[in-house]
């Protein structure tokens, strides 16, 4: 993928550009906790976003979408483009302008191979790359999580999802074998070694697109914030759902409507198995550590109600195989894929049973993605 963004950088504008890359993440356990300020896992993966780029001489700057085929030119300081995916390069470089960054006009070619829709963040990889590859070009002096931040807030101002921290973070702070337990309120993390052995990691993509995810995203998160409201009124310096108990979510019940009461404990709950996944990771216990896994799953499709009948499908599907650690969605919701931690030896067997069990319900085997867990943001030339 990289040779094929160079080569068309070539065509298209010349010698001299610099490469960077930024990859898709994995989560494994901690789902609609990031913007309640609490505990993820994510992992970077081998799968990234490329860009070259070279500041040019002209007002506009030129960039080529590979995937999409297509070449438009852009003003720095003009009106956000009509095509959603120059809106994630546009909104990066007004984030940064409203940080007083100074950014010429350049030529971008950009594509990569994190799958779309899957779930996998790669619009958190285009906005991590793009941020990385200007900070680098124009010396701006941002470091990793500022850019994280600013990804973060391109989703929120640009493109319209009022997003979490995770998906940035991990891909600009990845590293390879390793998953990253962040904080989401200190942003202070740690890197564990993730290598359960005898297991293998694998993604089963259900290949739903998921339409409602911006939409009810921004839903999931304004009832959780009605959550802490009803809280804040009882108990003083609550900030997020981070700050409340279950016990203190209980006493107050009354006062929130149903739904809220369930969005508002799944998040707790959450926040608590990510804890308890992390200890039995430091234990080297995956038995524990898919147990939760299953709790998670459990949590986003009854309470959260952020799942779809074929994420349920595959996970009730792993769920019942002896190989099968832990299994449940990732990410938003409303489709992309299911995360398996299974033993080496149930491998094949799973693959198979899958791919016969969905094709027969859904008329069309899921797509197999196997993942590494790899390095975050860098420049390759
Ligand atoms: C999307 C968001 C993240 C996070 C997950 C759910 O990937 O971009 O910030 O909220 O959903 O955990």
């Amino acid at each position: 993928m990289k040779t094929k963004i160079q080569e068309q950088f070539h065509k298209l504008f010349g010698e001299g550009a610099s490469l960077f890359a930024s990859p898709g993440r994995v989560n494994l356990i901690g789902e609609h906790t990031d913007y309640n300020l609490g505990f993820v896992l994510p992992g970077a993966i081998d799968k990234a976003i490329y860009v070259a780029i070279k500041p040019n001489d002209g007002r506009l700057c030129r960039i080529h979408s590979v995937d999409y085929n297509e070449t438009i030119e852009m003003d720095l300081n003009g009106e956000k483009p009509t095509q959603q995916w120059a809106c994630y390069i546009y909104g990066v470089v007004q984030e940064m302008h409203k940080r007083g960054a100074l950014i010429h006009p350049f030529d971008m070619v950009f594509g990569g191979d994190v799958p779309l829709g899957a779930g996998l963040s790669s619009s958190a990889a285009l906005e991590s790359v793009v941020g990385f590859a200007l900070n680098t070009l124009f010396h701006l002096g941002f470091d990793r999580a500022q850019l994280a931040k600013i990804g973060q807030m391109t989703e929120h101002n640009y493109v319209g999802v009022r997003c979490g921290i995770m998906d940035q973070f991990a891909s600009l702070f990845g590293e390879k074998g390793k998953v990253i337990r962040l904080d989401c309120r200190s942003l202070e993390c740690t890197l564990e070694p993730f290598d359960p052995q005898g297991c293998k990691v694998v993604l089963f993509d259900t290949q739903v697109k998921h339409t409602l995810a911006s939409s009810e995203y921004n839903v999931r998160r304004a009832q959780c914030e009605a959550g802490v409201a009803v809280v804040l009124k009882h108990v003083g310096g609550i900030e997020s759902l981070r700050d409340v108990t279950m016990d203190m979510l209980n006493s107050y019940k009354s006062e929130m409507e149903e739904i809220v009461y369930r969005r508002c404990s799944f998040v707790i709950n959450e926040n608590q198995r990510v804890m308890d996944a992390c200890a039995a990771l430091e234990q080297g216990d995956y038995a524990t550590f898919g147990a939760k896994m299953n709790g998670s799953h459990e949590g986003l499709s009854k309470w959260y109600e952020v799942s779809c009948a074929e994420l349920d499908f595959l996970a009730d599907t792993a769920h019942a195989h002896s190989g099968v650690l832990g299994a449940r969605m990732m990410g938003g919701g409303f489709g992309g894929c299911t995360i398996n931690l299974v033993k080496a030896e149930a491998y094949d067997d799973l693959l198979s049973e899958v791919k016969d069990k969905f094709a027969h319900q859904f008329g069309k085997a899921p797509r197999i993605i196997e993942v590494n867990i790899s390095q975050g943001a860098h420049q390759i030339s």
